[in-house]
């Protein structure tokens, strides 16, 4: 017997809270559990099994505080892991809970963005060495241009307050120099990581104003409702009392000063152990 439950979102760490302040915009009524695995960030520069490991150590935890739905708001656990959840684990974890990622719905709108046809995916090594994009772009918008930039030192820039830094900013300049010069006809550049949007303003100081500069938690956030609107089985299943949970692998006073930057408001969160 399925018991209604909040809608669990994980990242590895901080990341998420960008996906998760456009979700609570669109869908204030429901029930959320945020959990990052801020003691094992960044999941960027790791393995696939490790990813994987890891993800599913945290979608059980939601599972287990009663999500019937989880949404991996982290680009690397969503090409890593996903499939594999959803394909290997979910038949035996229960086949009615599900795990939707953050590459696919954005992949399907990334396309009608683009006048030139070439587009600029900006993400961390492991999203990009799984050529998640190139491929799920394949489906929706064939006849473009994909042109792939990883930015290793990002998360661990943005995760340690650094993007204000002189360092900090060079680093992230230098990688958008790089991304520009393997194309220049690129238009469009997506944020390919949940982290990204925290400098997403100093990106735009950076391009030419004909780019436009997409980050994903508006269009999870809608393709979230549209989904929940087409799964009223699952709707039903999702609770609505308008409460924000927090848990963290890290020492919960560093997470509540640092979430707190990222959603605007204040948090308090629950530690947990893996
Ligand atoms: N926010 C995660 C993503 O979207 C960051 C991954 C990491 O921990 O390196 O990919």
């Amino acid at each position: 017997m399925h018991k209604k439950g909040p809608i669990g979102v994980f990242d590895s760490g901080y990341g998420g809270l960008t996906v998760l302040k456009d979700i609570i915009a669109h869908l204030p009524q429901y029930d959320f559990i945020y959990l990052g695995d801020n003691a094992r960030a960044p999941y960027g520069t790791r393995s696939f099994e490790v990813v994987y490991e890891y993800t599913l150590q945290a979608v059980n935890e939601l599972f287990s505080r009663g999500c019937e739905l989880v949404i991996l708001a982290c680009n690397t656990a969503s090409a890593k892991a996903l499939r594999s959840i959803q394909q290997n684990d979910l038949p035996k974890i229960d086949s009615q809970k599900r795990v939707l990622g953050v590459i696919r719905p954005s992949a399907e709108v990334i396309g009608q963005w683009t006048t030139t046809g070439h587009i600029g995916i900006l993400a961390t090594e492991g999203t990009v060495r799984s050529e998640s994009y190139p491929l799920e772009l394949q489906k929706f918008a064939a006849d473009c241009v994909v042109v792939q930039h990883a930015c290793p030192m990002w998360v661990s820039i943005i995760e340690n307050d650094q993007q204000n830094t002189e360092a900090g900013k060079l680093f992230i300049k230098t990688d958008i120099e790089k991304l520009l010069l393997k194309d220049s006809e690129i238009d469009v550049i997506v944020l390919g990581c949940t982290h990204y949007p925290l400098i997403e303003d100093y990106i735009l100081s950076l391009v030419p104003s004909s780019v436009k500069v997409v980050s994903q938690g508006g269009i999870v956030a809608e393709k979230l409702a549209e989904y929940l609107h087409r799964h009223p089985s699952m709707e039903k299943l999702c609770s609505k009392n308008a409460k924000i949970q927090f848990l963290t692998s890290e020492n919960t006073k560093v997470f509540n000063l640092n979430a707190s930057k990222f959603l605007g408001s204040e948090v308090y969160s629950e530690q947990i152990h893996f």
